[in-house]
């Protein structure tokens, strides 16, 4: 199943998600790829070795732009079972780089995907805080997506409009089968904004907003820094428990 994390607002804790989550999965025993889809290269800087510099045609963007083939593009993150798909900067410009493509250049991830699919439970699509050419290839690309939001005020702006390119995509034809997997909350924390902004959540968006929420947790943002994930870093921290029930409760999602 592919799978992207995505929202337009930007640190609402998409990329610690897309991390943790695929991380969560094979600690259960699933092989796992996670492709940074965001000209950030966050995963990607957690994952590569600080000295190590990514090559254009090593990175996504050699995928998107000229064709490439993904897999040797695939490198391991030394984290058993999981592999990842590492960014680049210039993936900022694919916007302009295919404004003139005369294929169809919102499918050509999913393209790409197709011939390592078969090689993977689950591949976790980390995207950039917009709405662009990058998240639309990741939405035709997907079956499902997690929508995380922070439970902050200013959380809900945007999320109608997200709502809107999902439902594009969908009677577009470009990937009817797309759907929410679910919405997660996220940097909760006993405050009246927090516990407001869950609750509005939950009565626009119903069950599709994932019982577990994600509270603030400083282990989550020390595991980055300590390139890894929260369950290697901080495996009893209240982030690590989050993100475990997360997955869980993901998993009995159809
Ligand atoms: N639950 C949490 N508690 C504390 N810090 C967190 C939590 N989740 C994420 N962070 C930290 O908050 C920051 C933003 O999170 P993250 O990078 O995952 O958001 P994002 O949505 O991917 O951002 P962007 O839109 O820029 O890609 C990071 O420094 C991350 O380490
Ligand atoms: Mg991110």
């Amino acid at each position: 199943m592919v799978i992207s994390v995505a929202n337009q607002k930007g640190g609402v804790a998409k990329t610690t998600t897309a991390i943790n989550v695929a991380a969560g999965l094979t600690q259960l025993g699933y092989k796992v790829l996670l492709i940074d889809s965001d000209p950030q290269a966050n995963v990607t800087q957690v994952f590569i070795h600080p000295q190590v510099e990514i090559e254009l045609d090593q990175s996504l963007y050699h995928v998107l732009v000229n064709f490439a083939p993904l897999s040797p593009i695939i490198r391991s993150t030394g984290v058993p079972n999981l592999d990842f798909v590492p960014s680049h900067i210039r993936l900022s410009g694919v916007d302009l780089e295919l404004a003139q493509a005369f294929d169809n250049r919102s499918a050509r991830l999913h393209q790409a995907i197709q011939l390592v699919r078969d090689r993977y439970d689950y591949i976790i699509i980390d995207n950039p805080p917009s709405l662009g050419l990058l998240t639309i290839n990741s939405f035709v690309a997907s079956q499902r997506l997690i929508i995380p939001v922070s439970t902050a005020f200013f959380a809900l702006t945007g999320l109608v409009q997200l709502q809107e390119t999902i439902t594009m995509v969908q009677q577009h034809q470009l990937n009817p089968d797309l759907s929410i997997l679910g919405v997660v909350c996220t940097f909760t924390e006993t405050t009246n904004v927090s516990r407001d902004v869950e609750q509005q959540l939950r009565q626009h968006f119903g069950e599709l907003v994932f019982e577990t929420t994600i509270p603030k947790n400083v282990s989550l943002e020390e595991a980055h820094s300590n390139h890894s994930h929260v369950f290697d870093h901080a495996p009893t921290s209240k982030g690590a428990e989050a993100y475990k029930a997360l997955v869980q409760e993901l998993l009995a999602r159809p």
